[in-house]
């Protein structure tokens, strides 16, 4: 199994900040969905090629995983696709200060790291301190989807979303998918492999309350 990646050692001060929206998307007025801990990025290559309607940024804290997924972006004819490496907190943080307020259609938290001992829960990326900066990047009515297979890692999330009073949590089959950044369901990779090991997947979708 994979080492989780230590957020908050000093190694990773260092990001990459969000260029303007200008210079990596040919149409920066387009909805813009956010995938936070996108690892390879294989799931946004997936969705972007098939909704040019999106951009899609992907936040990634292994730089190698960045700069493959930037590798790959140069072979492949897309304009609606890139890539951030670094700690998402630290770049939602700088993103904000740069007058980014409401540009946000969607967010996604796929599968994070659970870290699952009491003592390292503060390196999970959904925080308090986190929800709110992103709160302030999202426009109003703008959807936040987070999925995991641990179910305590999930009541965790939930807990801190719903207790920021940003967010109400909608039913699931409110939703108009193809209304979303991902109207065909495709699956992460993480996704994949909790299906194929019949793991259960537990899902909400949230709305930003104005
Ligand atoms: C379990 S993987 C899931 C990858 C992908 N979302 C999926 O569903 O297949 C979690 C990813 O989040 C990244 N990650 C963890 N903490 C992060 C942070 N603070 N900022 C950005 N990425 C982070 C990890 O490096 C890893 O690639």
């Amino acid at each position: 199994m994979r080492q989780h990646v230590n957020p908050l050692s000093k190694y990773f001060y260092e990001f990459e900040p969000i260029p303007h929206l200008s210079k990596i998307f040919k149409n920066p007025e387009l909805p813009l969905h956010i995938d936070i801990g996108c690892g390879s990025g294989k799931f946004l290559f997936d969705l972007a090629l098939e909704n040019s309607n999106w951009n899609y940024l992907g936040i990634e804290i292994r730089e190698k995983l960045v700069l493959n997924a930037k590798i790959k972006l140069k072979e492949i004819e897309t304009n609606n696709l890139n890539f951030s490496y670094g700690n998402a907190t630290l770049l939602i943080k700088d993103w904000l200060n740069k007058d980014n307020i409401s540009i946000l259609d969607s967010v996604s938290f796929n599968f994070p790291d659970p870290w699952f001992k009491n003592k390292h829960h503060k390196r999970r990326v959904i925080q308090s301190d986190f929800i709110k900066n992103i709160n302030k990047l999202m426009k109003a009515e703008s959807l936040i989807f987070v999925k995991t297979d641990v179910q305590e890692l999930f009541e965790h999330m939930d807990e801190i979303i719903l207790n920021s009073d940003y967010f109400i949590a909608i039913d699931l089959d409110m939703l108009d998918h193809l209304e979303s950044f991902n109207p065909n369901q495709i699956n992460t990779q993480r996704e994949e492999y909790a299906l194929e090991n019949k793991l259960r997947i537990f899902k909400k979708i949230y709305k930003r309350i104005y």
